[in-house]
């Protein structure tokens, strides 16, 4: 990927550095004659601060966790990143804050929105799943921690790397690893959800994202480092390793995707987190995947379809889409450059860039606001309809499987039915889970949703043959679902 949008960082630093010291020289002679000391103290600061932007106050080893301690010596990172409290909403992204009574089970008094409560069709479309009790907005990092403990998905036993995205997980691999990450992160796996709590205490810190030693980025997430060898694998990369072979550009990209990610347990006793992209990180190629293991998360309460469930895939998505072909990270956009005195720092109030267009956007895309935000609300709008549109004929499909099952079906029609369920319900949930409504790639979106929508087609097929096969070209019966039915694993 092209590095390009990079450059103006440190040359701006060391340019505004020559500038200084010509103007310094210049204010020197004036300040001894019109006594602005003040003026000149400012820019004697500003001036360290430049040349000097890893100064340390205090020493932060590679055992600090806490973020404070961090921030004595990054300040101005430090008071952005604190803010990640803040709910902001957008016209479909952002987060809004409902007040919440603290009781015994959930001392919080401010949560997300409930999307199965604003969108009902979620909840059947995981009828007898976990994500039915309980599944709200995304918000701010400061909350991830929380959130996770708090969820009543809590109801269920869940599993103990978990952790891995929601909490501060380096110095905890390190310490149950013996000074090994990958060791450490072998130990949580098996674990029990409430067993690992206990082991942590921040949400994602700075020790999660940067090297104490050099601030530079890393990676510090075994699951990612496997999933992206096997992905690049896909690709006819073999032997990859993302320590040592991706560009800065990328690991503006990396660090988010250790966790902005689809996953899954390994259904086996090590309970491994696993990024399923063995076969390709495309929507469709996943459901493969998971087809050729045999997986499923759930059974479906209302027609028994063995299930899977898709998990805010933003980085696989974001990989198909225009910016990441034009070499645009998720930090260009969710962590743009911005001024800070005589320095150009990287934004840590992670956010929706659509509360912070001037920066994230403006730098790139000189058009009006009311412009830009038109373009993001069109490609929004477009999926978000396409998406109702999928999840009412999904609802329509799971009724009829309800009503043909009564009647009585052979078999192996009400599996292919069932399979195609389980496909429909994945590609629709990819989409959905995806939490920029279709901006970070909106044609693939789109494709993975018609997809949906032809399974579904070929379910309803499944479930009354004679139908189709009546209002269709006249076929032989054995032949009529051969060549779409193979390609889709039915
Ligand atoms: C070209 C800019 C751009 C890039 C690159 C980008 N995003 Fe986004 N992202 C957006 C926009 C725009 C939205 C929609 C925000 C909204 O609706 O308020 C969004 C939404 C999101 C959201 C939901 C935010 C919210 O407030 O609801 C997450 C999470 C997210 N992106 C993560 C990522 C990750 C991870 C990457 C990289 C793999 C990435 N983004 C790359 C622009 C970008
Ligand atoms: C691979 C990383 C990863 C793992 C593993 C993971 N999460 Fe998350 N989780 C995220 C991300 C990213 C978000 C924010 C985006 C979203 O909500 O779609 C999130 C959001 C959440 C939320 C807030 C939104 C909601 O769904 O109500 C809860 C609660 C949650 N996760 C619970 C869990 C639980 C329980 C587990 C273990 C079964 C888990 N997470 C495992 C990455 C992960
Ligand atoms: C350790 C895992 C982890 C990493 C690394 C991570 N995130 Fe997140 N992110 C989460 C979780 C979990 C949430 C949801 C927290 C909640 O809802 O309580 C979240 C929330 C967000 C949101 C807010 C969504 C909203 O609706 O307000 C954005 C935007 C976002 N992340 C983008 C990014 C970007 C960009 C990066 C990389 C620079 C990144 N994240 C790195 C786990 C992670
Ligand atoms: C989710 C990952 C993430 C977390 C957590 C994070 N940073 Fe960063 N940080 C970044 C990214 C991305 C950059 C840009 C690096 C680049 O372009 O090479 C950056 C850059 C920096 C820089 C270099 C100067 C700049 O602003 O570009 C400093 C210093 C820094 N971060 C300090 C901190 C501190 C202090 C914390 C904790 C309070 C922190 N970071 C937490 C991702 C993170
Ligand atoms: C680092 C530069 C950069 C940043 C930052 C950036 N873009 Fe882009 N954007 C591009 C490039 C390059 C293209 C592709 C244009 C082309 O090839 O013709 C593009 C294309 C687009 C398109 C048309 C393609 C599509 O997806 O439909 C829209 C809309 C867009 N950007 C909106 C945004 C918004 C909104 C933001 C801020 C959240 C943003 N961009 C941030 C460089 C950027």
């Amino acid at each position: 990927m092209n590095d390009a949008h990079n450059e103006p960082k440190t040359s701006f630093i060391s340019l505004r550095a020559f500038v200084a010291v010509v103007v310094i020289t210049g204010l020197l002679a004036a300040a001894m004659a019109f006594g602005v000391t003040g003026l000149l103290v400012t820019i004697f600061q500003r001036q360290q601060e430049a040349r000097n932007p890893f100064m340390r106050v205090v020493e932060v080893t590679d055992d600090t966790v806490d973020p404070a301690v961090w921030g004595m010596n990054f300040p101005m990172q430090y008071d952005q990143y604190v803010r990640t409290v803040d709910m902001e909403r957008t016209r479909f992204g952002g987060s809004e804050a409902i007040p919440h009574t603290p009781d015994s089970d959930d001392p919080r008094s401010m949560t997300a929105r409930s999307k199965i409560e604003m969108n009902p069709r979620l909840k059947r479309m995981w009828a007898g799943y976990a994500f039915s009790i309980d599944y709200r907005e995304a918000r701010g990092h400061a909350y991830m921690l929380e959130d996770q403990t708090l969820t009543k998905r809590q109801q269920v036993q869940q599993y103990g790397n978990c952790v891995n995205c929601h909490a501060s997980m380096y110095a905890t691999y390190k310490k149950l690893g013996e000074g090994d990450i990958q060791a450490g992160f072998e130990k949580v796996n098996p674990m029990k959800y409430q067993d690992v709590r206990p082991l942590v205490e921040h949400p994602i810190a700075c020790i999660d994202c940067h090297d104490p030693e050099t601030m530079q980025l890393r990676i510090t997430r075994p699951a990612f480092r496997e999933g992206i060898r096997v992905a690049k694998a896909a690709e006819g990369i073999e032997d990859y390793d993302v320590d040592t072979m991706a560009t800065r550009q990328e690991m503006r990209s990396f660090v988010c995707a250790q966790c902005h990610v689809e996953y899954y347990f390994a259904p086996d006793e090590s309970k491994r987190l696993t990024f399923p992209w063995h076969t390709g990180r495309r929507g469709d190629q996943i459901l493969n995947y998971y087809d050729e293991m045999g997986f499923k998360d759930w059974v479906h309460a209302d027609t028994g379809a063995p299930m899977l469930k898709a998990q805010h895939p933003e980085f696989e998505l974001w990989s198909e889409g225009t910016h990441a072909r034009a070499g645009v990270a998720c930090a260009d956009c969710h962590m743009p450059y911005m001024r800070k005195g005589a320095l150009k720092i990287s934004d840590h109030h992670v956010r929706s860039p659509l509360l912070n267009i001037n920066n994230a956007c403006q730098t790139c895309h000189r058009v009006p606001d009311e412009e830009l935000f038109a373009r993001v609300e069109r490609i929004q709008e477009r999926t978000v309809e396409m998406q109702d549109t999928a999840l009412d004929a999904l609802m329509d499909f799971i009724d009829s499987i309800v009503a043909v099952r009564k009647e009585g079906i052979a078999a192996e029609k009400m599996e292919r039915a069932l399979y195609c369920q389980r496909a429909a319900t994945f590609l629709i949930d990819f989409v959905e889970a995806e939490n920029s409504s279709g901006f970070h790639a909106s044609q693939e979106s789109a494709r993975l949703l018609f997809k949906a929508m032809d399974y579904m087609r070929l379910g309803h097929v499944a479930l009354d043959e004679s139908v189709a096969i009546a209002q269709g070209p006249a076929q032989p019966e054995d032949e009529d679902n051969s060549e779409s039915a193979a390609d889709n694993n039915i």
